[in-house]
């Protein structure tokens, strides 16, 4: 089997160190790499997976680099065809997504610039938080087109949301199917119409206020965690979504996912990052794929759109 591409990891967290294990065991790259400014790190959760190999039976080698703010290190990194960012802080109970602007703002910035220097060709993924306007500021900071930068979102949200519908209907999780599109935060948007259990729609098997529950759930998806595990966040279901999204793009699948996307013209909505669904393959966000919406459903995505417009334009200062 010919194993291609070569995807980075930026940090060492649960999130990206599972990232890593994932996109290692799926054992179609080339090679993963992972990375930390946290000196040992990467090249010990690197060599803690490699060890795992005969058992788990993977050929893909993880290569640890340890590197510095001023880039030092990232040579490890050159010419990576995805490269996914989840460096920064996660929340603390109590704590929005928002809450983190200022300090992972500089993280992202310097570790996008740095990207760009050692892999200007690369697929970014965006996962740190506040997740939208990470994205869009990763953009800004590698000056890459808007369509080789995303982020990973809607991926999870939806895959909670479609864990909840699962476990209320008493049904396998592989006979329904969800949506959310919007921001990931305050101004997510489960999209209740495109849902479907056993092909019927939701609401025919849910009543209205299971549903709203659900919906109210699935904004929170995060924060429930976060407030459960009291330090960190979630990263099992994270780092899933985002291992599929580089998988997607080194695969050139052409599948449509839910990620955070940059919008530009479609569902009336311009020049801003926001989940939605779109086509992804070598070259990232092929196209956004447009799906009907109730009227409902399409001013929320306004609204959420025009959310985080004015906190993605401020990004560019931090
Ligand atoms: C979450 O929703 C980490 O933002 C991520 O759990």
């Amino acid at each position: 089997m010919t194993r291609r591409g070569k995807v980075t990891v930026v940090g060492s967290g649960f999130y990206g160190s599972t990232t890593v294990l994932r996109l290692a065991e799926y054992d179609i790259f080339e090679s993963v790499v992972l990375t930390d400014i946290i000196e040992g790190k990467p090249e010990g959760i690197a060599l803690d997976i490699n060890q795992s190999r005969s058992i788990e039976n993977f050929e893909t080698k993880v290569i640890g680099a340890t590197t510095t703010a001023d880039g030092g290190g990232y040579e490890k990194t050159a010419n990576s065809d995805v490269v996914i960012i989840t460096a920064g802080l996660p929340r603390k109970p109590g704590m929005s997504r928002m809450d983190l602007i200022d300090v992972n703002a500089k993280i992202v910035r310097q570790v996008a610039e740095n990207i760009a220097k050692h892999s200007p060709k690369a697929v970014v993924i965006v996962v740190s938080n506040p997740l939208d306007e990470m994205t869009a500021l990763a953009q800004l900071a590698t000056k890459f087109p808007p369509n080789r930068v995303m982020g990973q979102a809607g991926m999870l949200d939806t895959a909670r949301f479609t864990h909840f519908v699962a476990e209320l209907a008493n049904v396998p999780i592989s006979s329904v199917k969800t949506l959310t599109l919007g921001s990931h935060g305050e101004t997510m948007v489960p999209v209740p119409s495109r849902c479907t259990v056993n092909g019927k729609p939701l609401t025919e098997v849910l009543s209205e206020a299971q549903v709203s529950d659900l919906v109210t759930r699935t904004r929170n998806g995060g924060a429930e965690i976060v407030a459960l595990l009291k330090t960190g966040s979630a990263y099992y279901a994270p780092s899933a979504a985002a291992a599929r999204m580089a998988k997607a793009v080194i695969e050139d699948a052409k599948i449509v996912m839910p990620v955070c996307a940059w919008v530009d013209g479609q569902y009336g909505i311009s020049g801003v990052y926001l989940g939605v669904e779109a086509e992804i393959g070598r070259s990232g966000v092929n196209k956004i794929v447009e799906t009907k919406l109730t009227d409902s459903e399409l001013s929320a995505l306004k609204a959420a759109a025009e959310a985080v417009r004015a906190k993605q334009a401020d990004v560019k200062d931090l």
